[in-house]
């Protein structure tokens, strides 16, 4: 079998690939590939690794000899078109629980990076404008005791969660699939959107980028948040109205926010690197050796499983396997 990974990724997924005896090509460039050399490498290998920056979409899936297995290098799949996938008789898989603690992590270290001016002192220190211990210099809110609200209680939104207890937190939840035992145990109280926004003194974003989840944080929405509030997105750009945040942050609606995802990544709002009171990072709530490694072998073995003709274990979409079996192609 021949599997081609489209990022020169953790070591981990090839040498898994060659030791079960697969042929593999990595992409030999430090670049994303083109949708050019996406559609040619999905014509001429069995599987793929794919990045989130990789489109896999309904005009490349429908292409006669594409590639019967695609397995993203990351949880978010919003860069697979699921249906067009299930329909073709293509398996699509990615890789959840090995970065839920390195992600709901990056959540903790933004929202103490926004909340305590973590960034902002940095550069004043490095500017050479720290003259000694102020009285009232950066002061910033506390995490205890004070409310956390998470959008998504997934299992990323629950890790999140799960550390609040540390910091003592009464800690609100919204969840597309209605109260959630994970969270209910740690007592975690499922609301609606709005009371979540008024009432948290944190906001965390943990849910998938859909069609429903687009714009979801936007002006409304910043509005009805207390104007000491901080922001924390580890989810994905396009949930925020990037826009909107801008404003929010420029007039006070909320105190702070603190961002890993972008809505048109790479590209940030300009407004953004403006202001003091956002701490941005580069998309790397997963960037732990640790989830990197775990991510590669797991998409390894997602390949691999397909290969041997089973589903793969972390599929997004076992339903293919309907669509394969009335083409009559074994899986
Ligand atoms: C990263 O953003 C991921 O979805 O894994
Ligand atoms: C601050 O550094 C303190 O000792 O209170």
């Amino acid at each position: 079998m021949r599997a081609y990974i489209t990022r020169n990724i953790h070591a981990a997924a090839e040498e898994a690939l060659r030791q079960a005896g697969c042929e593999v090509v990595v992409n030999p460039d430090p670049r994303p590939l083109t949708a050019e050399e996406l559609r040619e490498a999905a014509l001429r290998f069995d599987g793929l690794i794919t990045l989130l920056s990789d489109k896999v979409n309904a005009e490349l899936l429908a292409i006669p000899g594409c590639a019967g297995v695609f397995a993203n290098y990351a949880v978010g799949f919003d860069n697979l078109d699921v249906a067009a996938a299930t329909r073709a008789g293509i398996a699509l898989c990615n890789t959840p629980d090995v970065l839920t603690a390195a992600t709901a992590e990056m959540a903790w270290a933004l929202l103490f990076a926004a909340a305590r001016h973590i960034c902002e002192g940095d550069r004043i220190v490095r500017q050479g404008r720290f003259h000694g211990w102020e009285p009232l210099m950066l002061l910033g809110h506390e995490a205890a005791g004070r409310t956390l609200g998470i959008v998504g209680a997934g299992r990323i939104g629950a890790a999140m969660a799960r550390r609040a207890r540390g910091f003592e937190m009464p800690i609100l939840y919204t969840s597309q699939r209605g109260s959630t035992p994970a969270m209910e145990e740690m007592g975690a109280r499922q609301t609606t959107l709005d009371v979540l926004l008024r009432e948290s003194d944190f906001v965390s974003i943990h849910t998938p980028l859909t069609p429903q989840t687009r714009h979801l944080i936007g002006e409304a929405q910043l509005r009805q948040m207390k104007s000491s509030a901080v922001l924390v997105n580890t989810a994905r750009g396009p949930v925020v109205d990037e826009k909107a945040l801008v404003r929010a942050l420029q007039e006070g609606w909320i105190a702070a926010a603190g961002l890993d995802v972008y809505e048109r990544e790479p590209a940030v709002e300009p407004e953004l690197l403006t202001l003091p009171n956002v701490a941005l990072a580069p998309h790397l709530g997963s960037a732990t050796f640790n989830a990197r490694r775990s991510m590669a072998e797991l998409a390894a073995r997602n390949l691999l499983d397909f290969f041997d003709g089973r589903v793969p274990r972390t599929c997004i979409n076992p339903e293919y396997i309907n669509a394969a079996k009335r083409s009559g192609e074994e899986p």
